[in-house]
């Protein structure tokens, strides 16, 4: 039998870490964990229980104190905190643009990388984030950092909103990932930054499929090699 590796799938906002690490995982029939999900499912359980996102020690507290569960589904993995679907409530503009405060907090991502470690414990895992091939798993068989141009990003962003009725400029699109960006790899705490031993993958004009491949041959060839 192949071994059960540990995939860890980084890169910044929309480089299409979820779209491939997801079918990564269902090709090698792996688990794929979201972390930005549970940043995202935090800042929400806060904003419900109308806490200062400034203030660090309750949020800390929530983070402590909330459960998050990931269940399949198709197309996207549904998102629980506690019994509460969550899942659409996660990504709306409210969260994406209030996420990163609460991602910076120190406390907060301790609490994640811990339940994140015990997660991926068991190997047979594709995890994506920011800080998975450089804190969260360091010792990952498999590292890769996905990159692609901040104008294909808005491109790829624009494109799933029209799909979804959503008409935002693209120049604005390009602009709020820039800051994402910016406060992403600026920040004290685990910033975004390629792993010295994870592979870079720029899919700026790659297609969706052709990324998978190229992860795919890596997986298999590391699986060979052990
Ligand atoms: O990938 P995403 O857009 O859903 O991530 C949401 C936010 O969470 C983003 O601002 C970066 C942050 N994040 C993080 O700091 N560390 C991770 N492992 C994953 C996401």
């Amino acid at each position: 039998m192949s071994k059960a590796l540990q995939v860890a799938i980084d890169g910044p906002a929309s480089a299409g870490k979820s779209t491939v690490a997801k079918l990564v995982a269902q090709q090698f029939k792996y688990i794929y964990c979201d972390t930005g999900a549970m940043y995202r499912a935090i800042t929400l359980a806060a904003l419900q229980e109308k806490v200062a996102l400034t203030d660090d020690k309750a949020v800390t507290k929530i983070a402590q104190n909330t459960t998050i569960t990931f269940k399949p589904g198709d197309p996207v993995q549904q998102v629980f905190i506690g019994t509460q679907e969550v899942t659409q409530a996660i990504r709306e503009p409210q969260i994406t643009n209030n996420v990163s405060t609460v991602a910076a907090i120190e406390a907060v991502r301790t609490e994640m990388v811990e339940q994140q470690r015990v997660i991926a414990s068991r190997g047979g895992i594709v995890m994506d984030g920011r800080d998975i091939g450089t804190t969260v798993l360091p010792d990952a068989q498999v590292k890769i950092f996905l990159v692609a141009s901040a104008h294909e990003r808005a491109v790829r962003r624009y494109r799933e909103n029209i799909k979804k009725g959503i008409n935002t400029p693209l120049s604005r699109l390009q602009e709020e990932i820039e800051i994402r960006d910016k406060k992403d790899s600026t920040r004290a705490i685990s910033p975004l930054k390629q792993a010295d031993d994870a592979v870079l993958l720029d899919t700026t004009s790659l297609s969706i499929d052709e990324v998978v491949k190229k992860i795919s041959t890596i997986i298999m060839k590391i699986q060979h090699e052990l």
